[in-house]
């Protein structure tokens, strides 16, 4: 009997508060990288996902299942992405130990760093630095922890929109896998990997190629849509539209600059001090020397060069299609290159192995 290989290839899914976006990818023969094989955009209906939290389940489930029917994606086996509240990433210095004791004992290091009680988490972790010299005995690792209640809501709308959850990962390893596949020099450079989504910013230093520190903080493109909302008295759509450059009842995206500069200055602001904090507990051996920039909010007119001004560093779009093969009769450019900067989370999940 001939037996069929079970594939081991997952779906990259990204379900954030704006959109869903999915990455199915095919390893080329000979271990040579990879092509697209699938790719999928969604938006959500406002507010149905807030800063992370499954506020209407049902239009989820609706939107998972319409995303796979639309793009034709067979697989039904999902890598997902998690990030904002429930998920907790931190280093922690230990003293040197074995992996197999380091196994033993992450439980009882992780309870001395996570706020959360243990049984409430699944944790996993990273060892970044293993020491060379004998005397150096000490070692860092990343804890990351995932709240059990956010992992089972998630399961539940992917389970109910006929998938299977078989791996899981963090936005912000998800981006580094991203970046690590398409740009091969990333090592030279300490980078600041910055998705700016919709609700949250995840910021994840990487120093060597090693990521060594994480944070998120809830505000990025909805706090610009909102504030734009207020000041010209819009509804949610026409100040989207309006923010995409589009005039909207009169108003065009000029009349809108000075509050949209104003709001990228409150992000600025915010992501300096991760920055500052860097600095100062010399987390970092110096300055930060790369940003890539990522998320629906990297589209904004103008961001690349107000950052690059700002922080007095490179910045560059996240493009996670640049080593990517795929076939440009099949492709729509709108996904591939338009909205490239949307796909880096789903397509460092994709990356991801059945099992791993
Ligand atoms: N061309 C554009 N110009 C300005 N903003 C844009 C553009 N395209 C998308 N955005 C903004 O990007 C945001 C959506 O980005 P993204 O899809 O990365 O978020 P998300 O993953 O759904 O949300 P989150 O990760 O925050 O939960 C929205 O605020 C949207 O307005
Ligand atoms: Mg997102």
């Amino acid at each position: 009997m001939i037996k069929i290989k079970k594939s081991k290839q997952l779906v990259g899914l990204d379900i954030g508060s704006h959109s869903i976006k999915a990455v199915e990818l095919k390893p080329k023969r000979g271990n040579r990288g990879f092509e697209l094989s699938k790719i999928g955009y969604e938006t959500l209906p406002h507010e149905s996902i807030v800063e992370g939290v499954i506020m209407d389940s049902t239009v989820v489930i609706d939107t998972i299942h319409r995303l796979f029917e639309r793009n034709n994606i067979k697989n039904n086996n999902v890598a997902l992405s998690l990030s904002g509240s429930g998920v907790i990433i931190k280093k922690i210095s230990l003293p040197y130990l074995t992996p197999e004791e380091l196994e033993e004992s992450i439980l009882w290091e992780a309870k001395q760093h996570i706020a959360f009680p243990l049984d409430e988490v699944t944790i996993d972790y990273v060892i970044l630095e293993t020491p060379k010299v004998e005397e150096e005995r000490k070692m860092d690792v990343l804890l990351v922890a995932v709240k059990k209640d956010k992992i089972n809501s998630y399961r539940s709308v992917i389970t109910q929109a006929g998938k299977n959850l078989e791996v899981i990962e963090v936005d912000a390893f998800a981006l580094l896998n991203s970046l690590e596949i398409n740009y091969d020099d990333y090592r030279n450079w300490r980078i600041a990997l910055i998705n700016i989504g919709s609700d949250l910013t995840t910021i994840n230093v990487v120093e060597k190629g090693i990521p060594i520190f994480v944070r998120e903080f809830a505000m990025g493109g909805n706090y610009l849509t909102q504030n734009i909302q207020k000041e010209f008295n819009l509804n949610y759509e026409e100040a989207e539209q309006l923010k995409r450059g589009m005039t909207v009842k009169e108003i065009s995206y000029s009349d809108a600059k000075a509050v949209i500069d104003a709001n990228l200055r409150d992000l600025k602001d915010e992501i300096d001090k991760t920055f500052a904090f860097l600095d100062s507990q010399k987390i970092t051996k110096g300055k930060i020397e790369k940003i890539f920039l990522s998320g629906g909010t990297a589209k904004l007119t103008g961001i690349v060069d107000y950052f690059r001004d700002g922080f007095k560093v490179d910045v560059e779009v996240l493009n996670p299609f640049r080593n990517i093969d795929y076939d440009l009769k099949k492709f729509d450019p709108f996904y591939t290159v338009e909205m490239a900067p949307l796909f880096g989370i789903a397509l460092g999940s994709a990356l991801r192995r059945m099992g791993e």
